[in-house]
């Protein structure tokens, strides 16, 4: 079976960047959210969301007609004989999985299909705990569309793409993971996806939903646990003579069994991803009386970075309250303008609730910090205006334009020069005159 018109429900960091990827190889493309100004937006060539290349890849696929924008479920599905579920799956309160959007999806697709001819594949993108797909995807379909299996088809195909490298993700991805329910689903993922990447196939794993949907939260989780493993480590080293977390992680790293990947210590992880999957999977455990308890120490020791921070930042300068403080960088990481649970945030907030004036800086989110922090920092146009009159700057999120901070500069520019590096962007030998500190550098041997 070969479907290669495509409709892509959702269209936020994962939903317009596959759509644009697929217009860009020749699929005929339709994109659809609920959020009509988004849809707007999107129509006029302007993307909601920085990635790289985005805006450019977008503009080409409206321009070339590979890509239509519409607000309507049954022209979609009208429209598409394969459909691409990449709506948002947030934190309750209480941090287990909010499946109203992907519920409200399921049911549109489902009536929709109820007088559409012909095979349709659903594909669910979205992040969801184990045996959704079965369990309510699929009974949500079949009560909306009156079809059962067979005369439409259902798979779970997870999406591990890394905001601020979303386009290289998706077209070069290190696997394919297709969770389904019948041969004829998953046969006709594959094809799509093999004539999606051609020669440059990447390797596929066919398994049951409930396996595909695991495998996502426990990837999540796995890479959050290295990150939490690593900072553990620098708390060790920030009260050990001589010690750096840096060095520890690269030969640490240099086991190929390990690998450097993801051993970078600094404020813990953060992200749309991240903290709501590894909280969801924690949640999923105990709603089937699992106690999950690597993924609770993985909680306690992001939470504990900053505090850390809090506490390097005092051991620099005393007491915080009344102290002016730059922050460089609010995006969660670097290469995206998305700060949902950004660390350098959740930092911010703390400065403030230890008494510090905090102006923040930041390349690209500014914008959206702004929802969050709103007047109770001020902001910064450019780096040196950060700087300028403050008792401490903090490098919380790693752009690479944060490289050009030498002393002399901070010197010239800060009331009283001090650096806290938590991301460990620079050297320490290049800050000797100046009071620095670093996240997993310990205290400097005096026998050394
Ligand atoms: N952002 C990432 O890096 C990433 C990576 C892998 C997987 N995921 C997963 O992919 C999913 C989407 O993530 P995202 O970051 O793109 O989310 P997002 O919040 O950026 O976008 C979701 C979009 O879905 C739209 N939407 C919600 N309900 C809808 C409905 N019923 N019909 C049509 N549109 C609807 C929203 O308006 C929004 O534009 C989540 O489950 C997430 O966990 C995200």
């Amino acid at each position: 079976m070969h479907l290669s018109k495509v409709a892509v429900v959702g269209l936020g960091y994962v939903g317009l960047s596959l759509a644009c990827a697929l217009a860009s190889r020749g699929f005929e493309v339709v994109g659809l959210d609920k959020d009509y100004e988004k849809v707007m937006m999107i129509k006029r060539g302007l993307t909601p969301i920085y990635e790289e290349g985005l805006d450019k890849l977008l503009r080409k696929s409206l321009d070339d007609g590979s890509l239509k924008l519409i607000y309507d479920y049954e022209e979609a599905v009208e429209r598409s004989n394969l459909c691409f579920i990449c709506v948002g799956t947030p934190s309750k309160p209480d941090g287990s999985v909010d499946l109203s959007y992907v519920e409200d999806a399921s049911r549109m697709i489902g009536r929709s299909l109820r007088n559409r001819r012909g095979y349709y594949l659903v594909v669910i993108r979205s992040t969801v705990p184990p045996g959704t797909t079965i369990n309510v995807v699929k009974r949500i379909i079949e009560e909306e569309s009156g079809k059962s299996l067979g005369d439409y088809g259902l798979c779970f195909n997870p999406e591990f793409l890394r905001e601020g490298e979303a386009l290289q993700d998706i077209f070069n991805p290190d696997r394919i993971i297709i969770g389904c329910l019948d041969e004829t689903s998953g046969e006709a993922l594959l094809n799509f996806y093999r004539s999606f990447h051609g020669d440059s196939m990447p390797p596929v794993l066919v398994t049951t939903p409930t396996n595909a949907e695991l495998i996502k939260y426990a990837n999540n989780a796995f890479l959050a646990m290295k990150i939490s493993f690593i900072n553990m480590i620098s708390q060790l080293c920030q009260n050990l003579p001589g010690a750096d977390v840096k060095v520890v992680a690269n030969g640490i790293g240099m086991d190929r069994r390990i690998g450097r990947e993801f051993l970078n210590a600094g404020l813990g992880w953060g992200g749309s991803c991240f903290p709501k999957d590894v909280m969801g999977l924690l949640r999923f455990g105990e709603s089937i009386g699992v106690k999950l308890p690597l993924i609770e120490a993985t909680i306690e020791v992001n939470e504990a970075q900053i505090i850390g921070a809090i506490k390097l930042a005092e051991k620099l300068v005393g007491d915080l309250r009344g102290k002016n403080i730059a922050v460089l960088g609010l995006a969660f990481k670097p290469g995206t303008d998305d700060v949902r649970e950004s660390r350098s945030i959740k930092l911010v907030e703390k400065l403030l609730e230890y008494g510090a004036k905090v102006r923040v800086h930041d390349p690209r989110a500014l914008e959206k910090a702004r929802e969050i922090l709103r007047e109770k920092v001020s902001y910064a146009s450019s780096i040196e205006e950060c700087l300028s009159g403050t008792d401490l700057c903090i490098l919380a999120t790693e752009w690479s334009e944060y490289k050009v901070l030498k002393q002399e500069m901070l010197e010239k520019l800060m009331k009283n020069p001090a650096l806290l590096d938590c991301r460990r962007l620079y050297d320490p030998k290049e800050f000797e005159r100046i009071k620095f500190a670093a996240i997993g550098l310990g205290p400097p041997n005096s026998s050394q």
